[in-house]
């Protein structure tokens, strides 16, 4: 299993009309454009002539024009013109471009790098996206950090009372208790004990202070899922895809799904504004946190909390080495820990 046989989002689907858009995952350079069905496209960005970046090109009805010699590409990456040889067609030539599988679903445009990857892999479906009766939001972030980090951050409680203090949780001395899972490539945290960590409408969707349930999901390689249960019509869901741009960027995509009932008409803005906020606070300490292992390398200790963190890194770095994390022995944990 490879890095590269996984589906990330290359752009939200609204991004791309007809102009060709330029898009980077796991450092490769890739140019998207739509043909005239509205279909999208993904070949790599690099014109097989002379190199030159197609994403500067110009689609021209169901193809896409190098801005260099003008050699033209189908959507299948095939070259089916090139100006200096005549007006003839030269698809025949064999020359072509490197094609990458692409898909929409939820309003985003995925691409897979690896062309030989198995089909039982697919995007991860957000959950309740569209669905009559759910709010979403969705925000996009750059980090300057790595998936991996980026990942163990959105599934991190004992920092929200530092980095988010007031906005998400605060200092309490709560004990928390959780059961933390590893199996199919995935670890699954469920928490005990939770109360109130909505921020605004903590009061107004749990006004008698209930115990919330509370499950976290990191899905391989770069997906997690937050969920927040108070009751049928009190669900919130926060789903962030991390895309790696570089070995230290990170694009990430993050949906906010939620019921809230009554509140539904007037929280909107308000969701969108605190967790907006509550990104950026996290994208500042996860670029204090990569500038020193820049400087000193990522030798972690871990408390029992990190048991998270532990686990998503055995995924990823058997996935980093080609390994087969489905592979991997299940195993559970019971931790506890105070906020
Ligand atoms: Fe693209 Fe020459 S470099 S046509």
């Amino acid at each position: 299993m490879d890095l590269k046989d996984f589906w990330y989002i290359a752009a939200e689907t609204k991004e791309l009309k007809r102009l060709p858009l330029a898009v980077k995952i796991l450092d490769e350079w890739i140019v998207l454009f739509r043909n005239e069905a509205g279909q999208a496209i993904a070949l790599q960005d690099r014109c097989v002539h002379r190199c030159a970046q197609l994403s500067k090109g110009k689609v021209v009805g169901n193809f896409l024009r190098c801005p260099y010699h003008g050699w033209t590409y189908d959507e299948a990456g095939a070259v089916v013109r090139v100006p200096s040889e005549g007006t003839g067609d030269n698809k025949v030539s064999g020359r072509r471009a490197i094609r990458y599988a692409v898909t929409e679903i939820d309003d985003y445009i995925y691409v897979r790098l690896n062309q030989a990857a198995p089909e039982s892999i697919r995007p991860f479906r957000i959950p309740h996206y569209g669905r009559r009766g759910w709010k979403s939001i969705r925000l996009k972030n750059r980090f300057a950090n790595n998936v991996t980090n980026c990942v163990e951050n959105f599934v991190d409680i004992p920092h929200t009372v530092s980095v988010h203090p007031g906005i998400f949780r605060k200092e309490k001395g709560e004990k928390i208790e959780a059961k933390v899972e590893r199996k199919s490539g995935s670890v699954f945290v469920t928490y005990r004990n939770e109360k109130a960590n909505l921020g605004f409408f903590s009061k107004l969707l749990n006004p008698r202070d209930r115990e919330i349930r509370h499950t976290d999901h990191f899905h391989m390689p770069n997906v997690t899922s937050v969920h927040y249960d108070i009751s049928e019509r009190r669900q919130f869901f926060i789903s962030s895809q991390s895309i790696p741009v570089t070995a230290e960027e990170t694009l990430v995509y993050t949906d906010l799904t939620y019921d809230y009932g009554i509140f539904n008409p007037i929280s909107a803005p308000i969701v969108r504004q605190q967790a907006q906020t509550i990104i950026d606070q996290d994208i500042e300490i996860l670029g204090n946190q990569m500038k020193t292992i820049r400087k000193y390398g990522n030798r972690f200790m871990n408390s029992e909390a990190d048991v998270i963190h532990v686990l998503i890194e055995s995924i990823r770095s058997e996935l980093e080495k080609g390994g087969d994390p489905l592979a991997l022995p299940e195993k559970t944990h019971q931790i506890e820990f105070w906020v």
